[in-house]
């Protein structure tokens, strides 16, 4: 985990919302290795989706620069932007949004390996069952509308879905929040397999810093468009030192049940 992946400098981002400008981002800066977990966490409206959102090159940044994989990623344009593209993928809090829910779970997953061309035409359904494989759900889910599936399922799709296109990393913007509490671990344990077999780093944004703990190796807390504390996720968690983490640290559920 020493091969710098990504690199965040003095990003900015505003926005102007009924006459008031808001600083979404304000000149946050933060590393990633290959094959490293970073845990992004803060309070509501703190700034941790603009900062994916600018990541996936969804929304153009104010200033501040990002460097992936060797390349200046915010000057990137046209041909060599969508070929880059493939490199990032994200996975949302809701598959059934992010995609059509009408169709079949084959399709969602063939979209980006006949889009980016990940391989030959004939082999396309074999690479389907292959990731449906991965992310432990049987190859006969291809033929299964998305609609039809538990929301458990539908996330690993959403995963499998991500992971298609061999990215080296993964942003998860909220993407096992709306999941209950067993389905949430088995796709933690999922994704922290996926991340050991083949590499993957992740940026993995939740306002849960009991989940963001599981996964990450450091965490970065936001407040108010800036990152105020980063570290290796247990100082952060043991040892805060921001007013911001200590609020969060404070509002982890205790999973212990006084029966008295
Ligand atoms: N398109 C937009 N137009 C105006 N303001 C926006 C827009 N997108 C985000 N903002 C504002 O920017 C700030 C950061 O929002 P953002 O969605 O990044 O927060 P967040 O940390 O992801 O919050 P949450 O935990 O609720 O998802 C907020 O004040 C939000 O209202
Ligand atoms: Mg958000």
């Amino acid at each position: 985990m020493n091969k710098m992946l990504l690199s965040v400098e003095n990003l900015s981002k505003g926005f102007s919302s009924a006459g008031r400008q808001v600083a979404a981002l304000d000149s946050v800066s933060l590393t990633i290795a290959a094959g490293e977990t970073l845990g992004l966490v803060g309070a509501s409206g703190s700034g941790k989706s603009t900062l994916s959102r600018i990541l996936l090159r969804l929304l153009p940044a104010d200033g501040g620069s990002i460097r992936f994989e060797g390349e200046n990623w915010l000057t990137l344009n046209g041909a060599s932007l969508r070929r880059r593209r493939a490199r990032i993928q994200m996975v949302f809090q809701d598959p059934l949004s992010a995609f059509n829910p009408l169709a079949s779970v084959g399709t969602v997953l063939d979209d980006p390996i006949r889009i980016h061309g990940v391989v030959a035409r004939d082999q396309r359904p074999g690479e389907i069952a292959m990731l449906l494989e991965r992310v432990g759900l049987h190859a006969d889910f291809a033929g299964r509308p998305l609609r039809t599936l538990s929301g458990g399922q539908r996330q690993r799709v959403a995963i499998a879905r991500a992971i298609a296109t061999r990215p080296s990393l993964l942003v998860l913007d909220e993407a096992v929040s709306a999941l209950d509490v067993t389905v949430r671990g088995r796709i933690l344990e999922l994704l922290v397999d996926l991340q050991r077999e083949q590499g993957i780093a992740c940026l993995f944004i939740s306002h849960d810093l009991a989940v963001v703990r599981a996964v990450s190796h450091r965490i970065a807390v936001m407040e108010g468009g800036r990152i105020v504390e980063i570290g290796p996720a247990a100082a952060v968690v043991d040892a805060p030192q921001s007013d911001a983490a200590r609020a969060l640290v404070a509002a982890v559920p205790r999973l212990v049940i006084d029966p008295s």
